[in-house]
């Protein structure tokens, strides 16, 4: 692990030193004209110390804040050299890997147990560069247009007035942008509490694209699947736990590896040849939507196991910058708007957060070399010598392109527009959300989602709070209307008077 952390030593037979080096004479006192007397402004040693203090808050993350992760290792079992060419895909391949999991809305301190979607952020440091999958723990989002991204984040963090997160705003936004349906349905579901990192599956969520050696393509979509089983909190537990251990997540995962105990997940695909994609049943690119597992089974690939924990949570976790935009030859990104508004969101939000050259820092720095005449910005510490600063040039010193067709794109022309997708089919709002309640879900947990949705929406206003009734049975006429009766029921029961006892 040196590469991603050239510098962690610890030795107490050491000196305590300043930041430059010399010897600190006191780590418990500051230098004064006497026992009692005034500070001295030349003592270094103070001075330094206040001034990082002062200093050692970085922005958190925008959405996804509060989070841990370890380092671990993705093995190829299976031979799909037929549908990628990508060195990490190819059986018996082994890749040294991050990954970072995260609750969305809340912050860096918030609790780990209030019911949220997970994140599931995996860097893969090949010999072709890094190659990341930014995913969740469910296999679709609650939006299609990345123009709408900001506002759904605002709508789930806090109120600007009174600085308090809202149900009333939160479902607000939802009840006006249908197509979140299906992802609000994951997410009042089990899925919303996962008893913890280990016991959850990720999703790239999007459709991807592959490319085999003979430039062939397909979209993929990839699937992480626990190997320690899906497991559950209910919600007295997730609230119980969100008073009494707020790192919760980040303990359980950080015990077990220390312990011994590796978690490990199936990695597996689903794909769809390229020229299916254009009368697919559902838009294949619509993040709304899964593909069925009947059209396009998942096919094994291999296993990632999770078998080291960070020694600095700061540098390797907190300073971590995951990208979908980071991508190796034999894979690419697809058409999913969602997917290209992110492409450029993360890594402009990574030089705000951690600096222009936040590429550099160990945990980010690929294994490869990198050759750009991309150069200086603050920090910037892997400077590139004399070596040339533009192309062309006369001097023969440029890099050498990888000139050749864009193997990794795909066709498109047509008009500018704003609108949403062309319609394929059976593309509607509702419809897969229906499915997974009749279809994946059995009674119990029927019964489960209608006593969360019901009790999210007691703190509801009006016109949202008919809204949302509406928005339940457009997605599941029996579901909503008992979503509608627990309400007005518990309504009725905070009504002081409305159930008049004799005395
Ligand atoms: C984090 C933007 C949709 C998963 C972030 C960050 C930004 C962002 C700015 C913080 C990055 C950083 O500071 O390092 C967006 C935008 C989206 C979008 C603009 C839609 C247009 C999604 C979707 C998923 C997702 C659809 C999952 C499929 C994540 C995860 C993280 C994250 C897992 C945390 C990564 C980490 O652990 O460092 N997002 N996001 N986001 N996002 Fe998104």
């Amino acid at each position: 692990m040196t590469h991603l952390d050239p510098t962690a030593h610890h030795d107490s037979s050491l000196p305590s030193t300043t930041e430059s080096g010399a010897p600190r004479e006191s780590d418990a006192h500051s230098l004064s004209v006497g026992a009692d007397g005034p500070l001295l402004l030349h003592d270094v040693a103070l001075v330094e110390k206040l001034a990082r203090f002062d200093r050692e808050r970085i922005p958190e993350r925008s959405p996804h804040a509060k989070g841990s992760g370890a380092f671990g290792e993705l093995e190829i079992t299976e031979d799909l050299s037929q549908y990628t060419k990508a060195g990490l895909f190819q059986k018996g391949a082994k890749t040294p890997m991050l990954a970072r999991f995260s609750t969305v809305a809340g912050e860096l301190g918030s609790p780990d147990t209030w019911r949220d979607v997970r994140g599931f952020a995996l860097k893969f440091y090949t010999g072709e560069g890094n190659f990341d999958i930014v995913g969740n723990n469910t296999p679709i989002f609650f939006l299609r247009d990345p123009m709408k991204f900001p506002d759904f984040i605002h709508s789930q963090k806090r109120l600007p007035d009174s600085g308090l997160r809202d149900n009333t705003m939160q479902w607000d936004f939802w009840t006006l942008s249908p197509e979140s349906a299906h992802q609000v349905t994951y997410l009042m579901g089990d899925r919303g509490l996962p008893k913890s990192w280990r016991h959850m599956n990720g999703y790239s969520s999007h459709t991807y694209l592959w490319v085999n050696e003979a430039g062939e393509k397909f979209w993929v979509k990839y699937h992480f699947l626990t190997e320690q089983g899906l497991e559950f909190l209910t919600n007295e537990e997730a609230g119980e736990l969100a008073g009494s251990d707020a790192d919760y997540h980040r303990r359980d995962l950080f015990d077990a590896i220390a312990g011994g105990e590796f978690p490990s997940w199936r990695v597996e695909v689903q794909l769809m040849p390229y020229d299916e994609a254009k009368d697919y049943r559902f838009n294949p690119f619509d993040l709304t939507k899964t593909w069925s597992k009947k059209d396009y089974p998942r096919i094994p690939l291999g296993r990632f196991t999770l078998n080291q924990n960070p020694t600095n949570h700061y540098a390797q976790i907190e300073q971590a910058a995951f990208s979908p935009s980071n991508t190796v030859p034999g894979t690419g990104v697809s058409p999913d708007k969602m997917l290209l508004g992110r492409v450029f969101s993360y890594p402009d939000a990574q030089r705000n957060r951690l600096g222009t050259n936040f590429n550099q820092l160990p945990v980010n720095r690929p294994l490869v070399d990198t050759n750009s005449y991309d150069k200086e910005g603050a920090m910037e510490f892997l400077h590139s010598g004399d070596a040339p600063v533009y192309a062309p040039n006369s001097f023969g010193r440029a890099y050498q392109e990888a000139q050749g067709p864009v193997d990794n794109g795909w066709e498109a022309d047509g008009a500018l527009v704003r609108s949403a997708y062309s319609l394929h089919a059976e593309d509607d709002d509702f419809g897969q959300a229906h499915t997974l309640i009749r279809e994946v879900m059995d009674e119990a947990e029927r019964g489960r989602l209608v006593e969360t949705v019901s009790g999210a929406l007691s703190t509801v206003q009006e016109p949202v709070l008919s809204n949302a009734f509406q928005y339940w049975k457009n997605i599941d006429q029996e579901v909503g209307a008992a979503i509608e009766a627990a309400v007005k029921a518990g309504l009725e029961e905070q009504v002081p008077g409305a159930d008049p006892v004799d005395e």
